[in-house]
């Protein structure tokens, strides 16, 4: 298995670019299924788990065309979903990457069956999909739990009113996407409002779907009997570009994120801007400068637009070696801190109470042997790794891969001191 090995006490200076966001192109991939024409993306991120999805898609029958670019990334993708040969996500796909689940809602609501394994838990928490389920059964689909597969049967799925108990990403890109296709008008209420949802509707609008109010806790979709081919940009990755934002501060250096969209980030930048860090935010670059030590600052995750779990195990970092003490505490995953045990044997001074980490910020920390245990956790681990005397050395990687494009090379180019052993 590939090591990364870290030489802390590098200082950031450069432009770093942002690559195009993971949460919003898997969804869109998936969303490939509701029609028989062909449907183009760019920006597409060069990831393990882009991967995944093609491999799901094109062993469903979808046909997959990859162009590269011309730095060796992915330049365009495209499927076409008029060939189809199985309606059946296995669980070696679905344990791989939950958001596989999310092809339930668009094969049901264009084919009428579906046999999809359940993810099962996961490193950060249980998570469980009966939020989809209970959905997709008030749209009159018919689902039996089989084995471990969820078989659902529907005719044509029907409009609904339906209500979250949480705002659930998926569940609402899953339902979103089976509304689209069903007879009849349904609305999503306490829909999540991540910017991923807003660019999930703005893609089946351009392919004739008639969706109002994503983006706000009421999602109105006004099914269709058609959908068809589409050519779309994915938006870039709000939370790689924070990722590189900490990576800036942590180092005190000198960092522009191009492709960085403000707007996406707001509760993230409020918090650097609390933390005393300098942000010059133009309309597509945010300009970090960490010259001092930040201050300690509180965090709680939420929903959109709350502060992000996703980057809650980089502020960690930041956090364990910033002035006195922080409070970070996570309401969206039940266990999600696996970081901080590995983040104590660098030294950082971090004790837990149930959902809430007690940070006490120290003077610096210092390299060691550590693992990563799932994909946010894995680049705070990395980020400590700048930022601590010594050398780190992080094994079980492959964490890493699913979610961070090039992650070795965009560092480097910034100065640190980074490789990937091969093992
Ligand atoms: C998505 C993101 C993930 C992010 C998360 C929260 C993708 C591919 N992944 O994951 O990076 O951390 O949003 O912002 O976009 N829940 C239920 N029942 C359900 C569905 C969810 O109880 O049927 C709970 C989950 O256990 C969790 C919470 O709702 O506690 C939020 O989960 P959800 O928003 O669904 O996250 P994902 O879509 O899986």
């Amino acid at each position: 298995m590939d090591k990364i090995l870290v030489q802390g006490g590098r200082r950031l200076e450069g432009e770093v670019a942002v690559s195009g966001s993971k949460n919003a192109a898997l969804p869109i991939l998936i969303s490939a299924l509701l029609t028989a024409e062909p449907c183009s993306y760019q920006g597409i991120p060069d990831l393990m788990d882009i991967h995944t999805a093609l491999r799901l898609l094109s062993g469903l029958g979808v046909r997959v065309e990859k162009e590269d670019d011309s730095a060796g990334g992915i330049g365009q993708i495209t499927l076409q979903a008029d060939r189809m040969n199985k309606m059946e996500a296995s669980y070696d796909l679905v344990k791989t990457m939950r958001a596989s689940f999310l092809v339930l809602g668009p094969l049901l609501s264009r084919f009428g069956a579906a046999r999809v394994s359940t993810p099962g838990g996961c490193a950060i928490g249980t998570r469980p999909v009966n939020l989809h389920q209970k959905g997709l059964a008030e749209m009159g689909a018919d689902i039996d739990l089989v084995h471990g597969y969820m078989e659902a049967k529907a005719k044509r799925l029907h409009g609904a009113r339906i209500y979250l108990d949480l705002p659930s990403v998926g569940a609402t890109e899953n339902l979103m996407m089976a509304a689209s296709l069903a007879d009849g008008t349904t609305v999503i209420e306490n829909a999540a409002k991540e910017p991923e949802i807003e660019e999930l509707a703005s893609v089946l609008n351009k392919m004739g779907a008639r969706i109002q109010g994503a983006g706000s806790d009421i999602v109105k979709i006004d099914g269709v009997n058609k959908l068809h081919g589409v050519s779309h940009r994915i938006i870039p990755d709000r939370i790689e570009a924070g990722t590189f934002m900490v990576a800036a501060v942590l180092t005190r250096g000198d960092v522009a994120v191009r492709g960085a969209r403000p707007d996406h980030l707001d509760a993230f930048l409020l918090k650097l801007k609390e933390a005393g860090v300098r942000l010059s935010v133009a309309a597509d670059t945010i300009r970090v400068k960490g010259d001092g030590k930040a201050k300690g600052v509180d965090i709680t995750t939420l929903p959109y637009p709350g502060f992000p779990t996703d980057l809650q195990a980089q502020m960690m970092v930041l956090m364990s070696v910033s002035d006195g003490v922080s409070v970070v505490t996570e309401t969206i995953f039940e266990n999600r801190f696996m970081h901080a045990q590995e983040l104590s044997r660098m030294g950082a001074d971090i004790r837990l109470e149930g959902n809430r980490a007690i940070i006490k910020g120290v003077e610096g920390l210092s390299g060691a042997p550590i693992m990563a245990t799932d994909l946010r956790a894995s680049v705070s681990l990395v980020l400590a790794g700048l930022v601590a005397k010594g050398k780190t050395e992080i094994s079980r990687v492959y964490h890493l891969d699913r979610g961070y494009e090039h992650i070795e090379r965009k560092l480097s180019a910034l100065g640190a001191d980074i490789q990937r052993v091969k093992g």
